[in-house]
């Protein structure tokens, strides 16, 4: 049998590895957020609406399929059940990394089912922050998307044992962004960020982020266990968890960038409380892999069914007719995130 390439080896390795370690639990910190109910929502169910205006196109739901795979004949599976849900729940879809379509064009229908499965629908390219302009337009092209998601990863990279030691990747951020001509959206991978680099990301003309914080998928435990020579499991206690993150994205006047949430997001209530601390839309990857890689595309699909009917039901246990209105639930948080906010200067009182 043909030896399989590295790289595609590796994406193939990430899809079991993240089910291994995949936790039905969410260690984002959203247990240490609590919202107050309205005991007078004044609303019918009838009148909420849950759609979103994402990056121009209007989504039915304010949550979206983040960046998982391709490369592989499992990653061009995948794709393909993802966009198709995203398709009939009209929200939209990421690519995983298009880096080993640069190296091998043979690879481009396992990113190209993302469109010929959805071909009116929101579709976005990923690349990460070490290509250049160029590789960016040929990403876009692939999939003809409509966004691109640059993702930076360096705890990841630096747990990777053939991993990248050079990260010189603001000056790609920065071309890309201000040519392209679609939305750029500039995301981690699970492991957060503080207001200190949104602040240089939008300094160079970046206007959507997506926080991608710790608490579900793993990639310090995952490269971890495909490095047979270090354990760098413990570099995940430098992340910040989407939560922390989503706080740290409060500093950040909100007209000078448009903030996503995802990490760790595994229930209705985890998208409700993100979009209340300031996200616009949440992304969820490591919940839909473990799904599709579970059970059936149907069952999946009844579980993303279901997943919307609580969304609604929480709207209204919460008095919010719309995305704006759950912006105003009344919130508290225990003392470990009231300790967090005052060493990081963060305060959400006005
Ligand atoms: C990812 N993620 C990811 N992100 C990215 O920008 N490019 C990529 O190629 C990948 N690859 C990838 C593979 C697998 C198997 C998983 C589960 C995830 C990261 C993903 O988009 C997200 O940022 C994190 O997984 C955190 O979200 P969840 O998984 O906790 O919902």
């Amino acid at each position: 049998m043909p030896k399989q390439d590295e790289q595609i080896q590796r994406k193939v390795e990430h899809l079991f590895l993240a089910e291994k370690f995949y936790d039905d639990n969410s260690m984002a910190d959203f247990d240490s957020v609590r919202l107050l109910h309205n005991a007078l929502p004044e609303l019918s169910m009838e009148d909420i609406d849950l759609s979103t205006n994402f990056l121009g196109f209007n989504s039915s739901l304010p949550i979206y399929f983040n960046a998982i795979t391709g490369g592989s004949k499992q990653s061009e599976r995948f794709n393909g059940e993802l966009a198709e849900i995203a398709k009939e729940f009209n929200i939209p879809v990421s690519s995983g990394s298009m880096g080993v379509y640069f190296r091998i064009p043979d690879t481009a229908p396992t990113f190209r089912i993302l469109r010929k499965k959805n071909p009116a629908g929101f579709v976005i390219a990923n690349i990460s922050g070490k290509y250049n302009l160029e590789q960016a337009k040929q990403a876009v092209d692939l999939v003809d998307a409509n966004a691109l998601q640059i993702h930076i990863n360096t705890l990841q990279e630096l747990a990777m044992p053939e991993g990248d030691r050079e990260f010189y990747w603001l000056d790609n951020i920065s071309k890309i962004v201000n040519n392209i001509g679609v939305p750029v959206i500039i995301k981690e991978v699970g492991f957060g960020m503080t207001s200190n680099d949104m602040e240089r990301l939008i300094n160079i003309g970046v206007k959507n982020i997506d926080i991608s914080g710790f608490g579900g998928t793993n990639f310090a435990e995952i490269e971890s266990a495909r490095n047979h020579e270090f354990d760098l499991t413990y570099l995940d206690n430098f992340a910040l968890s989407t939560v922390e993150s989503l706080l740290e994205s409060s500093k950040i006047a909100e007209s000078s960038v448009n903030i996503l949430a995802s990490g760790g997001i595994k229930a209705p209530l985890d998208v409700i409380k993100s979009l209340r601390l300031g996200a616009s839309a949440v992304g969820i990857s490591g919940l839909a892999l473990h799904h599709l890689q579970k059970y059936s595309l149907e069952e999946t699909k009844l579980f993303f069914e279901h997943f919307c009917q609580e969304l609604e039901i929480l709207m209204a246990a919460f008095g919010a007719k719309n995305i704006l209105e759950i912006k105003k639930a009344p919130i508290v948080f225990d003392e470990s995130l009231v300790s967090y906010m005052k060493q990081r200067n963060i305060d959400l009182s006005s």
